[in-house]
């Protein structure tokens, strides 16, 4: 990293980048009158949107804002996801490359779905959904792996106008059950597995406990074959189809898309909020694909001929709106892989963005800070000119890692788009216009055009440069959540409660809050610093920590628990457990390996504790609450701010000395 130190140096000390003038000659969006346009135009701006669709019937309106904060967008319309996916590009680009998927195994080769091939397999599987009575607004959950076949289901489901609900396959099966019962779910697609650095995992034995856990009947699985001769030898239960065979016994088929109201569901996604009880948020058809198609092509520049790598996980938001229905809609390839990212090496990435010749390559900071971590010599092996534009998504990235991307991957010739959104938004909800704005490292920048997205304090007034405030959305926007599934009520106290005048029917009233702390600049770039909720950002892996600490107090020998997330050089953050014993336990290493393990049971391994920590008391606030903000900062290894209020001060030095000895 250090080979050129004079340039190091001055990139250490540039704040500003231009995009290049190469870029921006050949940007979709270059013209920055598209601010003032949109503002002047709202909410019909989104036309525009919209008009990257194919729509079997027109809209009458473009937004209705009648009953806030229940809003419709393209109110009147009908269209279907699976037909602006696949079959409108078939005449043009039959042949051309949808899907290019990489296996984690160096020896397997590549899986290239043309346009063509995408439409043969969601036809036939849609078929088989049918077959197997899956029918309009019937949810369908999948538990699967970065196999071809999730995105495959996912289309097909959204052919006959099934929402589907992706439960990361890192999820435990108790997870999985949550989410199946939620959702009233009585389909599941799952695989027997998939390659986790060289491993093959067992997936169907997970995904079977889960199923166990379903609390009403569940009439049909299928189940993808993805390990072959690796397979762990379970049998298929009688409800269980091999997914090879059903698409095999429905060779041929087809299905025609289903027409769907703009505003009918297209999927549900369950996420992490305060309370213990995952949240399942609701996105529509017309809106979300709208924003998702129109983000693409303005902030990652996707055109038809590209080849674009998104490295997230289809099971999280980014992976759904980014590498299967915005890169689709607008009939470019999209890449998808397997595995993890040193994978044998960790050249991986650079490896597929090398063979493939990737134009677009997006990711998280924490991967990023990873590559910083294991060297530019990676990078440096292979040949990353095909690189047009870089992105980021997530959590907020610190300059350091902006500047080593933006260098090492991206020649110092790439735009790097920092896109700050949530599952809730659907899509990408401030960021530059890569042909448009300068780039500030660490800032995420201006809202998207037409997005009115705000710095505020705790009375809703807008802060001044540089002070910490709250983030707001102040106008409605095509790609937002409608409702959480079948609670309505949950749906306004979580996200607008705190800064609307709930009993208006004036949308003036009506402020979206979306718990994420952040400054804003002069030029009204916006810097987000994270959650002000209890949820906890672990590798760009949203978790709630109230859900960790049920998983805390439920193993043996545990009186109480308290969890927080902590600043972590790789993963952004990390988790932190304060346990307190029952009487009797030792809180020794076997009590450790216990906790580890119940909470992997009730989420999964990516929110297993860093650390746990056996303390007689935890810090408490006279009136008995947990001070967890003395905790964060004790696992910061930060001063420690007024302990005047608690009950217990002594506690605080205890803590520290566990911490200490560790
Ligand atoms: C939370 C949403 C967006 C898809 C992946 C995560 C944080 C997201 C940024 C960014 C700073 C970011 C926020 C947000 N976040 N992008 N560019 N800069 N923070 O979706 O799981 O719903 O998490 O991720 O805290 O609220 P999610």
């Amino acid at each position: 990293m250090s080979q050129q130190p004079e340039l190091e140096a001055r990139l250490e000390d540039q704040n500003e980048f231009e995009p290049p003038e190469s870029f921006v000659e050949q940007a979709n969006v270059s013209d920055p009158s598209i601010y003032e346009e949109f503002d002047e135009n709202w909410p019909e701006c989104w036309e525009q949107a919209a008009d990257l669709l194919d729509w079997s019937e027109e809209y009458d309106q473009v937004l209705d804002d009648s009953n806030p904060p229940f809003y419709e967008w393209f109110t009147g319309g009908s269209l279907n996801a699976s037909q602006n996916c696949i079959d409108r590009h078939l005449e043009e680009r039959g042949d051309e490359a949808a899907i290019e998927w990489v296996g984690e195994p160096t020896g397997e080769e590549n899986r290239t779905y043309t346009y063509e091939d995408l439409h043969r397999e969601v036809n036939e599987f849609a078929a088989a959904l049918r077959e197997m009575g899956v029918g309009e607004d019937d949810v369908v959950t999948m538990h699967m792996p970065m196999i071809p076949e999730l995105p495959i289901a996912m289309l097909a489901c959204a052919r006959i106008g099934a929402p589907h609900s992706v439960v990361f396959a890192g999820f435990s099966a108790s997870a999985l059950a949550e989410r199946m019962n939620a959702a009233d779910s009585e389909y599941l697609v799952t695989a027997n597995g998939y390659y986790r650095r060289g491993d093959a995992l067992d997936h169907l034995e997970k995904a079977n406990e889960g199923l166990e856990g379903v609390e009403h009947e569940v009439s049909d699985v299928v189940v993808k074959d993805r390990l072959g001769d690796d397979a762990h030898g379970h049998d298929l239960a009688d409800n269980q189809h091999d997914y090879d065979e059903l698409v095999a016994e429905h060779a041929g088929a087809t299905v025609d898309p289903v027409e769907r109201d703009a505003e009918d569901m297209l999927f549900l996604m369950y996420t992490s909020g305060t309370t213990g009880e995952p949240k399942g948020v609701k996105h529509t058809t017309g809106g979300y694909l709208a924003w998702n198609a129109w983000t693409s092509q303005a902030v990652l520049d996707i055109k038809p001929d590209d080849t674009y790598f998104c490295s997230a996980d289809i099971g999280w938001i980014t992976g759904h709106s980014y590498i299967v229905y915005g890169p689709l809609s607008l009939g470019t390839t999209t890449v998808m892989y397997e595995g993890t990212p040193d994978h044998p090496e960790q050249d991986r990435f650079w490896e597929i963005v090398d063979d493939l010749d990737v134009t677009q390559f997006y990711t998280a900071p924490t991967a990023i800070r990873a590559f910083m971590k294991w060297g530019a010599e990676y990078p440096d092996e292979h040949d990353l000119s095909s690189l047009r534009l870089l992105g980021t998504v997530g959590e907020p990235i610190n300059p350091k890692a902006w500047k080593w991307y933006y260098k090492h991957i991206g020649d110092e010739n790439c735009p790097i788009v920092d896109t700050w959104w949530q599952t809730e938004t659907g899509g990408m909800m401030v960021t530059t216009l890569p042909g448009v704005n300068d780039m500030k490292p660490g800032s995420a920048g201006p809202p998207i055009p037409g997005n009115d997205v705000r710095v505020v304090d705790a009375s809703g007034d807008e802060v001044s440069a540089g002070e910490a405030g709250y983030l707001t959305v102040e106008k409605p926007w095509p790609g937002m959540l409608r409702t959480l599934y079948q609670n309505d009520e949950r749906f306004i106290q979580e996200y607008w409660a705190e800064y609307s005048d709930t009993d208006s029917d004036d949308p003036e009233d009506w402020v979206y809050f979306p718990e994420d702390g952040a400054k804003i600049d002069d030029d009204g770039y916006i810097t987000v610093v994270g959650r002000v909720d209890d949820v906890v950002n672990v590798s760009g892996h949203r978790l709630g920590t109230m859900e960790i600490e049920s998983a805390v107090v439920a193993s043996e020998g545990v009186a109480e628990a308290a969890v927080v997330g902590a600043d972590h050089e790789v993963k952004g953050e990390a988790v932190h457990a304060y346990v307190i014993t029952e009487d009797g336990y030792d809180g020794g290493r076997e009590m450790q390996d216990q906790i580890e393990q119940s909470v992997e049971d009730a989420i999964g391994p990516i929110a297993r504790p860093e650390s746990i920590v056996f303390t007689p008391e935890l810090p408490k606030t006279r009136s008995g609450k947990i001070m967890r903000r003395l905790l964060e900062e004790i696992a910061n290894g930060e001063d420690l701010g007024d302990t005047s209020t608690l009950r217990n001060p002594d506690v605080v030095e205890d803590i520290q000395q566990q911490v200490g000895s560790e």
